[in-house]
C-alpha cells in the first residue's frame, strides 16, 4: 500500500532542495530536484560521490524528457515503449538546461522512469524530475532496502521512503543512444539480449578491465570491507586453519569445504531471484568479520551479466594472491 501522507512529505522535502531515499525495482536511490543544483550538489557531499561521475535523471512519464532532451531518437523510442517504466537507463543528448552537475558537464544526459509505484508518486508530486544515484557511499554496495540506507545514510538525509525490499535488486542496464552505434556501458535489470531484440546489435566496449564502462564505473566499486574472491576453484583453500571462509553460492551444490557461513542466492539457480538477494547475501556476509569471502560464478547470459559485472567489481582482483590461498599442488 503506497502511503501517500509520506510521500506528500517526501515530495515537498524535495521542492524545497532536500534530499529524498526512495525505493525503486532496482535499488534504493537518493534523489534532490534534478534542476536544483545546489541540492543535486549535496547529493555528491553525502555520497562522497566524486564530481566526474555523472547522476540518473528519474522521470514519472515518458513526456517528461522534454524538460531535459534535444531530441529522441528511433532506437530510445522503441526500448522505452518496450521497457519503462523499468530498469533501463537511456543516455542521449542533453539540453542546455539541465545543470551541468547532474551529468559530469558531458554533453549527454541518462534517464529513466522506474517501475515502483512510491517512485513514481514521488516523482510526480515533487513535480520535478530526480536526480539520484544508488543511495549508498561512493564504492559501497547499493542499497535493497531502507534499513541498508539507515544504517549507512540515515543522519544526513532529510528522508526516507521505505518501500520494502526492492524486487529486481542490481541496477538499470544503461544504453547510450547519443552515437550513431547503441552501447552497453552498464549491465543491469534488463539483460542485453532482450534490448537486442528490440533495437538489434548493440556495442559492448570493453575497459581496461575488460568490463563495459560509464564513467563513474571503476574496476573496483560494489566492495564490501571483506575481501571477496572469484576464480577461487582450482585453488585450495584450508578451512581447518582457523580462518573463517564465508561462501556466496549461486545454487544449492555439493561443496568440499567447511564454510563458516554460507550465502545461496537462489536455492533453484534462478537468475532473478538471485539478481534480488545478491546485494542484501553479500552485506549479511560483510557483517560477519569472515576472513575471506568466496564467490560462486553465474553463467553470463541474461541477468547473469550484471550479477557477474557487480560480483567482478565487489571482488579482489582475480590475478592478485590472497594471504589465504594455500599452495597448489
Ligand atoms: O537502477 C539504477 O540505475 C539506480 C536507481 C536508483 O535508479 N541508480 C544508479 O545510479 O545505479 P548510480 O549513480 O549508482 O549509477 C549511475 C551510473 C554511473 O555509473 C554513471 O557514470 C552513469 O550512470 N551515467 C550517468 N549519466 C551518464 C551519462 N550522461 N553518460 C554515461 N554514463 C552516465
Ligand atoms: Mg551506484
Amino acid at each position: 500500500m503506497l502511503d501517500l501522507a509520506s510521500i506528500l512529505q517526501a515530495a515537498e522535502i524535495i521542492k524545497k532542495g532536500g534530499l529524498v531515499a526512495f525505493p525503486t525495482e532496482t535499488v534504493y536511490g537518493l534523489g534532490a530536484d534534478a534542476f536544483n543544483p545546489l541540492a543535486v550538489a549535496r547529493i555528491f557531499e553525502v555520497k562522497q560521490r566524486p564530481y566526474f561521475d555523472p547522476l540518473i535523471v528519474h522521470v514519472s512519464d515518458p513526456a517528461d524528457m522534454k524538460k531535459l532532451v534535444i531530441k529522441i531518437p528511433l532506437n530510445a523510442k522503441k526500448l522505452i515503449k518496450r521497457f519503462w517504466p523499468g530498469p533501463l537507463t537511456v543516455v542521449l543528448l542533453k539540453k542546455e538546461e539541465v545543470p551541468d552537475i547532474v551529468n559530469a558537464g558531458l554533453s549527454t544526459v541518462a534517464i529513466r522512469m522506474p517501475k515502483h509505484p512510491m517512485a513514481l508518486s514521488l516523482i510526480e508530486h515533487a513535480n520535478c524530475p530526480i536526480a539520484a544515484p544508488s543511495a549508498n557511499l561512493f564504492g559501497y554496495l547499493s542499497p535493497t532496502t531502507a534499513e541498508h540506507v539507515q544504517d549507512q545514510l540515515g543522519d544526513q538525509i532529510d528522508f526516507i521512503l521505505d518501500g520494502g525490499p526492492c524486487e529486481v535488486g542490481v541496477e538499470s542496464t544503461i544504453i547510450s543512444l547519443s552515437e550513431r552505434e547503441p552501447r552497453l556501458l552498464r549491465p543491469g535489470g534488463v539483460p542485453l539480449e532482450e534490448i537486442e531484440s528490440v533495437i538489434g546489435r548493440v556495442q559492448v566496449p570493453v575497459g581496461e578491465e575488460g568490463r563495459p564502462s560509464a564513467p563513474g564505473m571503476l574496476p573496483r566499486h560494489y566492495a564490501p570491507r571483506t575481501p571477496i574472491l572469484l576464480d577461487w576453484e582450482d585453488k585450495n583453500f584450508d578451512s581447518n586453519k582457523g580462518e573463517k571462509i564465508g561462501l556466496l553460492a549461486f545454487g544449492e551444490s555439493k561443496r568440499s569445504l567447511n564454510f563458516h557461513y554460507v550465502e545461496i542466492l537462489s536455492k533453484k539457480g534462478d537468475f532473478r531471484e538471485a539478481a534480488a538477494n545478491l546485494f542484501a547475501a553479500i552485506r549479511r556476509l560483510d557483517s560477519l568479520h569472515l576472513d575471506l569471502i568466496l564467490a560462486e560464478t553465474v553463467p553470463e547470459v541474461g541477468l547473469g551479466r550484471a550479477i557477474m559485472d557487480r560480483l567482478r567489481r565487489a571482488s579482489t582482483h582475480p590475478k592478485a594472491s590472497h594471504p589465504l590461498e594455500t599452495v597448489s599442488q
